[in-house]
């Protein structure tokens, strides 16, 4: 097991050549050590799953998957891993192309052996808070896929509004993106809107198994079984039970089944989100009880306001607390027909959560391409993205908010180093 201090390198270049002058480089250096190499972005990406590297230097020009490519799949699966792209062009586009990959930084080769070691100890120190926000240490580089904290039991965290069309699943779909890629946390989704659940539409994913297959299967279930008949949304690995491919299978899902559901899911996830319906029938009733912390949405409707306010005194009366349940708003800005933020927070008496803006063009275009736009790092700077991370630290606390301050530092890094060109 290497030392904590020591920096481990994979190397991926197609020309062998360059792969051993690096690695006699390397091999002098008492702070790094060599972790793999690799001829192309595919076998990279399979040795860094397996070696867990603290720095990639990839070329760009290679076979089979170029370096482009593989640092764009790195940094969204191993985000605590820095890539340092090298390329015998140095122009702007290319550059930029790198950075928005999620390279850390770029060689125009030919580099010096300094400016090769400089480049990978200045990039693992300012990565420095960047891996302990994701918390991997040597004894846990082993363990691929297990570099986040770990809690021993799920949290049900259940998104509920008075009225439909209010935003429930774009922000739900969203956050579960946001939770998995930025605090790294294992996050399910069940789609409870049993008739006509939007989430296989949004996340792009095919109803082949859905609740209402699980739920022909005879009891007891186990998480084991309960896993079969998730989807998996492979571009952020997060986990969605769906809801019946028809209408008229919804009836078939009765309370038990969904008790059962977040129950066990709870062994597997740290976060289940569960997206309803606007109704108090017994089956959201129990989802509430379920829940650890629910989300309440509202508008700057007047009418939506007056039924949040009801919803919230039914709440009281549930005896969920004030903890429990929290006040999210979506296109909460800019404010319209005289009524802001500030007059939500002081008409409920409530704090509000999150205040998501109104961001029409880039939400329909994402439900219409099937693509959450919490996919596109280049979002997450924006006031969109920053409300939806900010949703993502209520839950997720520091994880979510040092990875906040993280994407703007690495904004003005991007802008730094294109004004120094
Ligand atoms: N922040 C926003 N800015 C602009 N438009 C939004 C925003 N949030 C949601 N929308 C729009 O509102 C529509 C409804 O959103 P969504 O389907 O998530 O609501 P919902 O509460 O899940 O509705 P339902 O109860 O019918 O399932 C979306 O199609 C989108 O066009
Ligand atoms: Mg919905």
């Amino acid at each position: 097991m290497p030392a904590p201090d020591v920096i481990r390198v994979l190397i991926v270049d197609d020309k062998i050549e360059l792969r051993q002058n690096i690695k006699r480089l390397i091999s002098f250096e008492e702070s790094m050590e060599v972790a793999g190499e690799a001829s192309n972005g595919q076998v990279a990406i399979e040795m860094a799953r397996s070696s867990r590297p603290d720095v990639v230097i990839m070329d760009t020009h290679m076979p089979v998957m170029d370096g482009i490519a593989a640092t764009e799949v790195l940094s969204q699966e191993m985000p605590e891993c820095s890539v340092i792209m090298m390329s015998v062009e140095g122009e702007h586009d290319l550059i930029r192309r790198a950075m928005k990959a999620g390279a850390r930084d770029f060689l125009v080769k030919p580099f010096s052996t300094e400016e090769l070691l400089e480049t990978i100890k200045n990039v693992y120190k300012t990565d420095q808070k960047r891996r302990q926000l994701y918390q991997v240490s040597p004894s846990t580089k082993d363990g691929a896929g297990e570099g986040s904290r770990r809690k021993d039991h799920g949290e049900v965290v259940t998104f509920f509004s008075t009225k439909g069309g209010i935003g429930k699943t774009v922000i739900l779909c969203n956050l579960a993106i946001a939770l998995a890629k930025r605090a790294g946390a294992r996050v399910a989704v069940v789609d409870c809107d049993l008739q006509f659940g939007d989430t296989a539409i949004m996340m792009n994913l095919y109803p082949s198994r859905t609740i209402a297959n699980l739920v022909e299967e005879p009891p007891p279930w186990s998480s084991q079984l309960i896993q079969e008949y998730m989807i998996r949304h492979e571009e952020s690995g997060v986990d969605v039970l769906l809801s019946p491919s028809r209408p008229e299978y919804a009836e078939i899902v009765q309370v038990e089944h969904v008790e059962q559901c977040l129950m066990l899911l709870k062994e597997k996830y740290d976060y289940i989100l569960v997206d309803t319906i606007p109704l108090f029938r017994n089956i959201e009733l129990s989802i509430l009880d379920a829940s650890d912390k629910i989300f309440v949405l509202v508008n700057l409707e007047i009418s939506a306001i007056k039924d949040v306010k009801l919803c919230l005194d039914l709440m009281a009366n549930l005896n969920y607390s004030g903890d429990k349940v929290k006040l999210v708003l979506n296109k909460g800005y800019p404010p319209i027909g005289g009524v802001s933020a500030d007059d939500v927070q002081g008409g409920l008496k409530r704090e509000i959560a999150a205040v998501i803006p109104n961001a029409e063009k880039e939400i329909v275009e994402s439900i219409n391409k099937g693509k959450p736009f919490m996919l596109r790092p280049e979002v997450h700077g924006t006031e969109l993205g920053k409300a939806i991370l900010k949703l993502a630290s209520v839950l997720a606390g520091d994880r979510v908010g040092q990875a906040q301050e993280e994407s703007q530092g690495s904004k003005s890094l991007f802008q730094r180093f294109f004004s120094s060109k």
